[in-house]
């Protein structure tokens, strides 16, 4: 473990169960999965992170569409991002990953305790931790937060891309579809179960919903400018024109992203994972192409039992 977080000690992480996924020993830490590097930063980032009342927080699971709402919600929020001049555009220069940055994966990263003062205001964050484990003050304090999920099917493919594309990156062979499969549906995966997360979100939201805003990934890609304009209201900034939500719609398109530079030949200084990694093909149901009908009803059952009573369906 890294010595500048002292706190985990190997009798803890000794006790904690332990699972593997894609080569990498993941630990289950008060119900979630976690790889032993963001234990230390998730545990210090709940300790230690304090929130401003007009932060914003981007939360979801992995593979969930994040990285478009990444890009979407800066630009909502910059007086610039929904005028015409494109020549100042933060996302000519920089990934979406860059303008909402991670707690437990960037700012607590290699420091249990960060001076994050000179953030310029409103301070835009994201995490991919559940909501249980968010830090108190990001719960308890007026900040808003947003959360993004997408049917289970997609994110378990999206995650199959993802993690097998980044690992032989790094000389790993892919890991067997069934294999990674019967993980998703067991739960074990990084930041998971996935269920499980999105019924924390969920819950709340049906509890608070000026606290939080739970979005889907097929609504934002079947009515993109309806969600955008509830996005932006919910976040005190509502359009005043149409062209505004079509200019921020074009700016944080995928089609517009994945031309960029800086994201075809970029590579994430946090992860060193290449920045075009984080856009593939972005459509609804690609499950179809990469999964049989077996496996599309051994998931579906788990959603149906685990969201059961819930409200929420897939
Ligand atoms: P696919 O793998 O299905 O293509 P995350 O951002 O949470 O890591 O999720 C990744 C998924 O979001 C990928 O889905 C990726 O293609 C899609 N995505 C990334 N940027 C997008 C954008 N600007 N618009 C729509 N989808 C996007």
């Amino acid at each position: 473990m890294d010595s500048s977080f002292p706190n985990i000690s190997s009798t803890l992480l000794g006790e904690l169960p332990k699972e593997t996924w894609w080569a990498s020993d993941h630990y289950n830490w008060e119900g979630f999965w976690f790889a032993s590097s963001r234990l230390s930063p998730v545990m210090a980032a709940r300790s230690n992170f304090q929130a401003s009342n007009d932060d914003v927080f981007l939360t979801s699971s992995i593979k969930t569409g994040t990285t478009w709402l990444k890009a979407i919600i800066p630009t909502i929020m910059n007086p610039k991002g929904r005028k015409n001049d494109d020549t100042d555009d933060p996302l000519l220069k920089h990934h979406p990953n860059d303008l909402m940055p991670s707690l437990e994966l960037q700012l607590f990263k290699d420091n249990p305790n960060p001076d994050l003062t000179a953030m310029p205001s409103p301070r835009l964050f994201r995490s991919l931790v559940p909501y249980p484990l968010l830090p108190e003050s990001v719960k308890n304090s007026a900040c808003k937060i947003v959360y993004i999920t997408r049917d289970p099917k997609d994110v378990f493919v999206s995650m199959w891309h993802f993690m097998n594309s980044w690992t032989c990156t790094i000389g790993q062979g892919p890991w067997k579809m069934n294999e990674a499969f019967e993980s998703f549906c067991r739960g074990v995966h990084a930041f998971g179960p996935f269920h499980d997360h999105v019924l924390s979100y969920w819950k709340e939201s049906l509890r608070r919903p000026e606290k939080i805003l739970f979005l889907r990934y097929e609504d934002l890609k079947k009515d993109p400018k309806v969600q955008l304009k509830k996005l932006a209201s919910f976040l005190g900034r509502p359009f005043a024109k149409e062209e505004e939500v079509e200019k921020v719609l074009w700016r944080c398109s995928l089609e517009r992203l994945k031309t960029l530079e800086v994201n075809q030949n970029g590579v994430d200084p946090w992860l060193g994972i290449p920045y075009k990694l984080y856009f593939r093909r972005g459509i609804v149901g690609d499950w179809e192409n990469n999964i049989t009908e077996e496996m599309k009803e051994r998931l579906d059952q788990v959603t149906r039992m685990k969201f059961e009573g819930s409200g929420l369906d897939f």
